[in-house]
């Protein structure tokens, strides 16, 4: 297969990448034969994962949104992925024109093209770095330059924690971006759930193990330990659509989210 010229050099075309994945689902034009057949695959599970996209995407402009109101004018975006309509720093900007974000990803597709959206945007950067060594993220320099870490933050971890194994210690990592963080600093974030009909989010997640990062299920309970113990705001943690909905028939079937969303606050 020919790399197509925005592609970076060094990507793999034969593994399906949930960044790019995710991109096709959501309707982007950032993904190759690969990730569409894959994402092909994970349809015919779950008829609804495409809607279980958007859901997720929404959420986040909500959930930034909900921060900026706050008063909140900088972000972590984490696992932050192909830039798609309604980037981060465009929700945040709207309210507070000053806001800053720092975009990481771990995929290189995500990375070169939130470079080129970002190029000419002084007050947002992107990091090519891993979730699962929050210290390096912590340690760059451009996020030096970017956020300042005593004063309150708004960490993003929208349907990334999923990627993350056990083995690999997301509850660690998690927690020494929340130790890291100012007091009034807020933490949003989404994950898939074997809750409503998790037979299918099994099955689902047995087909991300052929993917570039597989995918966990996780409880109620161990999603909620990722907020340790900062405070979750009202509603407190809903299937995705039902978390601030922006009108009441948003809300919807929940379940078909197949994802738990919540809101927490440093206090
Ligand atoms: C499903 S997308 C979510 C994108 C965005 N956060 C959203 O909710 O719209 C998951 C993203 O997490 C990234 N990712 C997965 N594991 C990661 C890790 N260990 N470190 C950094 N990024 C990671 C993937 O590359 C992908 O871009």
């Amino acid at each position: 297969m020919t790399t197509p010229d925005w592609a970076p050099p060094g990507i793999d075309l034969d593994v399906p990448s949930p960044a790019r994945v995710y991109d096709y689902l959501l309707g982007g034009a950032h993904n190759f034969a690969v990730d569409r057949e894959f994402a092909e695959r994970v349809t015919a599970v779950i008829p609804t994962i495409a809607t279980a996209a958007r859901t997720n995407r929404a959420f986040v402009q909500r959930a930034v949104t909900f921060m900026a109101e706050q008063g909140i004018d900088q972000f972590l975006d984490l696992g932050s992925g192909i830039p798609t309509v309604g980037h981060v720093h465009e929700i945040a900007q709207a309210l507070i024109p000053r806001a800053r974000v720092l975009y990481v990803d771990h995929d290189l597709i995500a990375v070169t093209h939130s470079e080129l959206i970002l190029k000419d945007t002084p007050t947002a950067d992107v990091i090519n770095a891993d979730l699962r060594n929050p210290k390096d993220i912590l340690a760059s320099p451009r996020l030096a330059g970017l956020l300042d870490l005593s004063r309150p933050i708004g960490l993003l971890l929208a349907s990334v924690l999923p990627f993350v194994p056990d083995r690999d210690n997301p509850l660690a990592a998690v927690a020494e971006l929340r130790n890291a963080a100012a007091p009034g600093s807020f933490i949003a974030l989404t994950h898939v759930i074997p809750e409503g009909d998790g037979d299918t989010t099994r099955k689902a997640a047995g087909l991300y193990q052929n993917a570039a990062d597989s995918m966990a299920v996780r409880t109620r309970e161990e999603v909620t330990a990722f907020f340790g113990d900062w405070e979750l705001v009202e509603p407190g943690l809903t299937w995705t659509p039902q978390w601030r909905p922006r009108r009441p028939e948003q809300a919807g079937n929940g379940e078909s989210s197949l994802a738990l969303a919540g809101v927490a606050i440093k206090k």
